[in-house]
């Protein structure tokens, strides 16, 4: 199976991506291309290290958004991948792009959807005052951050907690749970089943 990642920054999603390919905890799978909107993400180095091949479509080159995102889908499908993980792609896409792969594209979002769509998750989960955080793999569809959850993990927010120490824990365990979901999709367990999440053994 053949997975291409979208990433926009560090790239530690893509790391513990990678590392479940290379160790059977992703199986038959290999990164077929990192594609990134910022060349400067560091991610790029990751890939470059691990011998993938790394694309850089710079989305402030595009006058729109749908330019941007139909010059990225060209550039996906050129290598047939069976799923488009976005690990830190900082980009909101179009409907078009999305609808373009049904059950085929996945996200990691830092909070414990529904709650906390969008950014600064961290802080803003710290001045809710709740006591548990963490992360969500889901489906992507065109609503933002509203697609079907796949696999979630809960971490304790502590008193002392700042936006950086929690982010850490939420992150550690985003390393646990996307290779996770990934295997699960990519195995047939898991689909996109009329906008639900369907759980079942492949025949
Ligand atoms: C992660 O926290 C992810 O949930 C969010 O962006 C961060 C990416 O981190 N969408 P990395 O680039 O995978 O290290």
């Amino acid at each position: 199976k053949k997975l291409v990642l979208l990433i926009s920054g560090r790239g530690s999603n893509l790391q513990s991506i990678l590392r479940a390919c290379q160790t059977g905890g992703i199986p038959d799978t290999e990164i077929a291309a990192v594609i990134s909107n910022r060349v400067e993400a560091p991610g790029l180095i990751v890939a470059q290290a691990a011998s993938i091949p790394t694309e850089v479509t710079d989305h402030r080159a595009f006058p729109s958004r749908a330019g941007f995102d139909t010059a990225l889908q060209q550039q996906i499908d050129r290598y047939a991948p069976d799923l488009v993980v976005l690990a830190g792609f900082m980009r909101q896409l179009t409907d078009t792009f999305v609808e373009h792969y049904p059950g085929r594209l996945v996200n990691i979002h830092p909070s414990l959807l529904p709650a906390f769509p969008g950014l600064h998750t961290h802080a803003r989960a710290i001045a809710q005052g709740v006591c548990w955080h963490g992360a969500s793999v889901h489906f992507v569809i065109p609503e933002l951050d509203a697609g079907p959850v796949i696999i979630q993990a809960a971490v304790p927010v502590h008193k002392d907690d700042d936006p950086a120490r929690l982010a850490a824990r939420v992150l550690a365990a985003e390393h646990e749970i996307y290779p996770q979901a990934l295997s699960a999709v990519l195995s047939g367990w898991c689909s996109l089943e009329e906008g639900r999440v369907r759980w079942s053994k492949p025949a």
